[in-house]
């Protein structure tokens, strides 16, 4: 590299660079002093910096941390569809690591959240690989722009808590390739994370730190990546291993280098490895050296509680607004019930957990505000059951409002890192207040915080209005206070579908797995991929949500640009008085395929924000990923030849328009064999020429004749040519041996 500036691997005894591929402490990676490599800090991470107060004795305490600003996790932020404020986030969270001298950010996670019962869901982007790729990758983007590194994680499949240190995940490699690696594969080669994080658990048999078909041959030689990899957390079960399978760096430190010096010198661990693993490490230390130079660098605590709060804004999903309860005027009775208005849960538990710089909670909101309201909390935080005297104060509280504002949802202690939950419904005593205070007054918003979805379906028509608010980071109150009261117009769009019962969801059958392993026997049909094509009904479908504007999409186009590529275009119009923003989906629809295919996938976006009776055009470039699947078949992606519909709409479930282009596919073909069926020679392009000679040379008699009746026909369509003597003795094998020298002599 042209610009390092500490020595390289060459210069190093054979245990410094043994060092070098393990942390000093919990919390920063190994310098090497004698050569003047520092030991730079490193630290959670990822919806803003968690740098621990015992971070120099490298112990653990998960919520004393050094104020930062704690954005909305990624629960809340990917139901934003906007990338450029993604990216803002993420050059805060970079500011904000100079000034604590933190060379490495651990984040984002952009694990698919493949059952909403994952513990993690709060912390992970969305149930589609398109969504959370190009909406996180906004998040390395950013931070790395202020010269800072950030930590893709978890590298892979790291989809539950249950058993999450064994657990084989146990995947097709379909499903792998098309749905839980594309968000790390967009981010690597879009914006190369400087690290990124093996998971804890094991990958068909194999644990991630170990697996080199996976850190190796998938993330460097396939996809380019030129960072290190870290271990997650104490995933790192054998170091020898680890490194020869690709990781750079066991975290935290087992005191172990000396594990690798024996393996270099008995060669276990052959020189030009070590090499590269520890260069690797040298390589982050110079790219983070200029941010970590800079001294006394201060970021600004109000601007960046400000984006904090206008992501927050836009985390936001209005699932219901019956009558127009939504926005409430500034002169009515308000009543607010719920004690997540006045101790709000703004982000989740476990490794990300944030000591914000302020807290608004939506009472204070309105207090800055000076809006007067009845405030009763109706229940309390804990596992606790109902209490009648604060069920009977709120009740009395609601009656005569003119609107309720009910503040429901999930406790910290029902959803963290480190478990999975065992139900989608909030906590019954909730449920139970919300009927009693809509018993005497209809007006009720409920609105929602959660980190991963709950159920809607058993109250929902106790409520006029439902604001899905998740975890919405420490300006969420004002935030709440913005949407609520019209100052803006909610414009979140759904990243995971709401299913009406949990037993809908397609991973079900296989969740949590069993002895040791789970089998992700759904394969690609993950949330709406899932709940589309099989016709499922949900409560809310993938990509949903209300505005104060109404919005249409018209002028559905596609065009073909190429073999396999396509451009689609559309005019968005805000319909209405409001000024608002609307997120215009693009899903393709394959025709008939080889495989078994999702009925829509969604391959572009993008959030437009349109005044009043304003109109934009918008136009999106698909290329061939748009439209190939994995075939196992090939071991590579594949486009088939046909027709596609490309479908525009503002859900999975609304589209507007749909435009068909036909594509000439990429022709991959495999070579015919005798295990090729009849019906595979009459499809090939050369096969085809020889069976056209089969049923030549039968009506000159020199061969007999194909069958032809059609039972017959369909028969044969399936079969191996090997197995014709089967059906029609020995004139089968006549058939097949003229087939396989015919096809010889045409391909040379
Ligand atoms: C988590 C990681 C986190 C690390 C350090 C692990 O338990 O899985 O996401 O970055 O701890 O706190």
């Amino acid at each position: 590299m042209s610009d390092n500036t500490y020595p390289s691997v060459n210069d190093l005894t054979l245990e410094e660079e043994a060092s070098l591929t393990s942390g000093g402490d919990a919390w920063h990676l190994q310098g090497v002093e004698a050569k003047g490599i520092p030991g730079y800090m490193i630290t959670d991470g990822p919806h803003g910096l968690r740098k621990s107060l015992a971070s120099n004795t490298g112990e653990t305490d998960l919520n004393d941390s050094v104020p930062a600003t704690c954005f909305p996790p990624a629960a809340g932020l990917s139901s934003s569809w906007n990338p450029e404020l993604i990216r803002q986030v993420g050059e805060a969270m970079g500011e904000e690591c100079i000034q604590e001298k933190v060379a490495v950010i651990l984040g984002p996670g952009v694990n698919i959240k493949r059952n909403p019962l994952g513990g993690r869901c709060f912390e992970y982007w969305s149930e589609d690989p398109y969504l959370a790729g190009h909406e996180a990758v906004g998040i390395v983007a950013g931070v790395q722009s202020k010269g800072v590194g950030t930590s893709l994680k978890h590298f892979a499949a790291n989809n539950q808590e249950t058993d999450r240190l064994r657990v084989s995940a146990n995947i097709s490699q379909r499903a792998l390739r098309e749905i839980y690696f594309p968000a790390f594969e967009h981010i690597v080669k879009t914006a190369q994370p400087w690290t990124i994080m093996c998971s804890y658990n094991r990958i068909n048999g194999v644990h991630s730190a170990q697996n080199r078909w996976l850190l190796t041959d998938v993330l460097r030689d396939e996809w380019g990546f030129e960072g290190i990899v870290m271990s997650d957390w104490g995933a790192d079960h054998d170091r020898v291993a680890s490194l020869n399978a690709g990781l750079n760096l066991e975290m935290p430190p087992t005191y172990t280098d000396d594990q690798i010096v024996y393996a270099a010198r008995d060669g276990r661990i052959q020189p030009e490895q070590l090499d590269r693993m520890a260069q690797g490490m040298i390589d982050l230390v110079n790219k983070t050296r200029a941010a970590m130079s800079v001294e006394d660098y201060r970021f600004d605590v109000d601007a960046h509680n400000e984006i904090a709060r206008r992501a927050a804004v836009e985390s936001m999903v209005l699932l219901k607004n019956d009558d127009a309860i939504l926005p409430v005027s500034r002169d009515a009775k308000i009543a607010v019930i719920g004690e997540f208005a006045r101790t709000p849960r703004y982000q989740g538990g476990g490794s990300s957990h944030i000591t914000p710089t302020k807290m608004t909670g939506f009472l204070d909101a309105l207090a800055e505000r000076g809006v007067p309201v009845d405030f009763a909390p109706g229940f309390t935080l804990d596992l606790e059951p109902t209490d009648p005297a604060l069920e009977a104060e709120a009740v009395i509280a609601a009656r005569d409002a003119d609107v309720v504002l009910m503040f429901l949802g999930l406790p910290e202690a029902a959803e963290s890192e480190g478990f999975d939950r065992d139900t989608l419904d909030i906590p019954a005593k909730q449920i139970e207040l919300l009927k009693a205070v809509a018993a005497e007054n209809k007006n009720v918003v409920v609105i929602l915080s959660n980190g991963s979805v709950v159920s809607v379906a058993p109250w929902a028509n106790n409520a006029k209005g439902i604001l899905e608010s998740w975890l919405l980071g420490q300006a969420g109150g004002a935030a709440l206070a913005d949407v609520i009261f019209g100052d803006v117009s909610p414009s979140g769009k759904l990243a995971q579908s709401v299913p009406m019962d949990i037993n809908d969801d397609p991973s079900m059958i296989n969740w949590p797995g069993e002895e040791g392993h789970v089998d992700y026997g759904e394969g690609v049909f993950v949330g709406y991929r899932y709940y589309d094509t099989y016709g499922k009904a949900v409560d809310y479908p993938f990509g949903y949500g209300l505005s104060y504007a109404t919005f249409e999409i018209g002028g559905v186009k596609a065009v073909k640009t190429g073999a396999n590529t396509a451009r689609v275009s559309a005019t968005v119009t805000n319909t209405s008085d409001v000024d608002a923003a609307e997120t215009v989906q693009v899903y393709v629809a394959p025709g008939k395929a080889d495989v078994a295919r999702p009925k829509h996938e969604l391959k572009a976006f993008r959030k437009v924000f349109l005044k009043a009776h304003e109109s934009a055009e918008v136009s999106f470039d698909l290329d061939e990923s748009a439209f190939a699947y994995w075939s196992e078949k090939f071991n590579d992606w594949h486009v088939e030849a046909g027709e596609y519909g490309i479908e525009v709409g503002m859900s999975s479930r609304d589209i507007a328009g749909v435009a068909t282009v036909a594509l000439d596919g990429d022709g991959k073909a495999l070579p015919l064999t005798e295990w090729s069926t009849f019906g595979e020679w009459s499809a090939d392009p050369v096969g085809s020429k020889v069976v056209a000679d089969v049923r030549e040379a039968g009506e000159r008699g020199e061969l007999p004749k194909l069958p032809d009746n059609d039972m017959m026909r369909m028969f044969l369509g399936s079969m191996p040519i090997n197995s014709m003597s089967t059906l029609m003795g020995e004139s089968g094998k006549a058939i097949s041996s003229f087939m396989l020298d015919g096809y010889a002599k045409l391909v040379g």
